[in-house]
């Protein structure tokens, strides 16, 4: 099964397990970890799964999978990067094995 890594701002760092096929704001709520809190459930429709992918996965992750989400990255309640993604629309594979991502000061 695939890892995740979150490093929340505080610099607090949880390495889990995500099942293919779930994203990555589920691995989040899956276990606990703060700083993600995906309120709409994955429904591209609150921006509460505002993540940083690290720079050394930008490539493999990509960017914003539709306008929708670029739409709903303008509402993220932290500043938005070049890296910024919604977890939610990041989708476990294989090649996504030990993901890196930041997590914002705030989700509001
Ligand atoms: S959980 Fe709401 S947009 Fe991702």
């Amino acid at each position: 099964m695939p890892s995740v890594t979150y490093i929340a701002a505080s610099g607090a760092t949880h390495t889990v397990d995500v099942p293919l096929g779930e994203n990555v704001m589920r691995g989040a709520l899956y276990n606990d970890i703060d700083g993600i809190i995906g309120e709409c459930g994955g429904g591209l429709a609150c921006a509460t799964c505002h993540c940083y992918v690290d720079a050394a996965w930008t490539d493999k992750v990509g960017g914003p999978s539709s306008q929708d989400e670029r739409d709903m990255l303008e509402s993220a309640g932290a500043e938005v990067r070049p890296t910024s993604r919604l977890s939610c629309q990041i989708d476990m594979t294989p090649a996504l094995d030990g993901l890196v991502v930041h997590l914002p000061e705030t989700q509001f």
